[in-house]
């Protein structure tokens, strides 16, 4: 360890990385404590369905990054779309010029969308994706002559974004704590969330109470002021929770009698993680009014997100008087030229490779797989759909009660796992697994394995600190 002074302290400093990522690195989602106090796993390199730590330690990149490195680690032909944009034109103006990359990008996008969705806004990641869909969604509204129409119907345990407007819409009650938001736009109701229904009640009963909900609060809250319905297809950060058989295309039903827009968020469900480039159509029957995007659409080698907006809604406002007045809403990297070009080669490759139709195909055996770990004596269940899944963990099986989030069930999985080979996405009791797109039937069982020691060293672990007795 190097010690040096710097000018403004006497106190020694590390040089190495994670010492500097402790002193002066804020990360995601960080607790008080943890600023200027915290290092996470230090990363080094990666290569396919594996990322590698800072003592050369293989690890399955169990949630590949955070649900978006479809193609897998390491493309060289990424690499150099990437390096020959930046060659050709690396930057320009999206506010006075245009250029291929982008022109392209947003002309295969809409091919693959559903219904009339053709006009696509590019954005720099998913929460400035899903901003701009409500922000449009408001502007609309204001164009029609609806100045009263703004509010946003969300639900519990959703997660949309990290500005200012979808943190509102976002429903992990863990995150509301202490952070202010735009709550006066936004009315939550209930997730979709079989396994945490109501006791006694069925799939198919709860499956009406949630319809009804939907429509009683637009009744409450008034039709007339309510614009939209923004949803995940899977609520993804949520848990990877899997709605009823039915309930998406119901809830578009009540949404279109009251004249309510819906947004389908597909940041994570989108660009293969279910089978299809977006999945609203295809596998839950639905036609949005929009479709935002992100992550998967570079495989997160560089950012880019974006939203695909009807043709209906443009002509609408086209079919007023207002055609002067402006969508004022972009970004400095909005249709940026180096994104667009990965999002092209990203297309290529998932295209030239099959990967939509592997995922179809392999995407039973993953999931078959991870449910044999719901006869461990602490999961509860183990649920999914395509490559995401969750495994669930609980205190007990028959109340399904959870665990206390103060023992960290899903970190010290995550924990052992590491060691073992494998990264986890903790998130409290909750341990997701959306690997790249790319894994084959050998790796998803060396997955599991090790998911499976991980999670046995935890009841282990727990048992022996007297916090769990399952
Ligand atoms: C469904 C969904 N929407 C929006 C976002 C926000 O995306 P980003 O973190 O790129 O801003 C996420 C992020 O995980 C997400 O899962």
């Amino acid at each position: 360890m190097k010690a040096i002074r710097t000018a403004c302290s006497e106190m020694p400093v590390n040089d190495g990385i994670a010492d500097k990522a402790r002193r002066h690195l804020v990360q995601p989602w960080p607790t008080v404590a943890a600023i200027g106090n915290e290092v996470r796993t230090v990363l080094t390199r990666s290569d396919g369905i594996y990322v590698f730590d800072e003592n050369e330690r293989r690890l399955i990149d169990g949630p590949a990054g955070m649900w978006c490195v479809q193609i897998g680690h390491r493309r060289a032909e990424m690499a150099r779309a990437v390096a020959e944009q930046i060659m050709t034109l690396d930057y320009y103006s999206p506010w006075y010029t245009t250029a291929a990359p982008a022109a392209e990008l947003a002309a295969r996008i809409a091919a693959y969308a559903p219904g009339d969705l053709q006009h696509v806004f590019f954005t720099t990641d998913g929460s400035t994706a899903v901003d701009s869909a409500l922000r449009f969604v408001q502007f609309y509204n204001n164009v029609l002559g609806r100045p009263d129409k703004k509010l946003i119907i969300s639900r519990q345990n959703a997660y949309h974004g990290s500005t200012y407007l979808t943190a509102a819409c976002c429903g992990k009650p863990r995150d509301k704590g202490f952070m202010d938001e735009a709550s006066h736009l936004v009315r939550r109701i209930s997730s979709p969330y079989p396994y945490r229904r109501p006791a006694g009640m069925s799939v198919e009963a709860f499956c009406d109470f949630l319809v009804e909900e939907l429509e009683r609060t637009i009744l409450e809250l008034g039709p007339n002021r309510v614009a939209c319905f923004v949803a995940e297809p899977i609520l993804a950060s949520g848990g990877v929770i899997v709605p009823p058989e039915g309930y998406h295309r119901r809830m578009e039903e009540v949404c279109r009698k009251y004249d309510v827009l819906t947004i389908s968020d597909e940041i994570v469900t989108g660009f293969g993680r279910l089978g299809h480039v977006f999945a609203s159509e295809p596998v839950f029957g639905l036609a949005p009014d929009i479709i935002t995007f992100a992550k998967g659409v570079t495989s997160g080698y560089v950012p880019l997100g974006g939203m695909i907006v009807s043709a209906r809604l443009v002509n609408e406002m086209k079919a007023t008087d207002h055609g002067a007045v402006m969508f004022a809403h972009g970004f400095t990297y909005s249709s940026h030229p180096v994104s667009c070009a990965a999002g092209l080669a990203n297309l290529d490759i998932i295209e030239r490779e099959g990967l939509l139709r592997h995922v179809r195909e392999i995407a039973p055996y993953f999931q078959a797989r991870l449910r044999e770990l719901a006869e461990l004596p602490i999961v509860g269940e183990v649920r999914g759909m395509g490559l995401m899944a969750c495994v669930e963990c609980v205190s007990d099986r028959a109340s399904r009660e959870p665990l206390a989030l103060d023992q960290e069930v899903g970190r010290r999985i995550d924990r052992h796992c590491q060691e073992l080979g494998l990264m986890v996405r903790p998130m409290g009791h909750l341990c997701v697994m959306s690997p790249p797109l790319i894994i084959e039937r050998s790796q998803i069982d060396d997955m599991v394995a090790i998911l499976k020691e991980g999670i046995e060293r935890t009841q282990d672990d727990l048992r022996r600190e007297g916090l769990w007795n399952g």
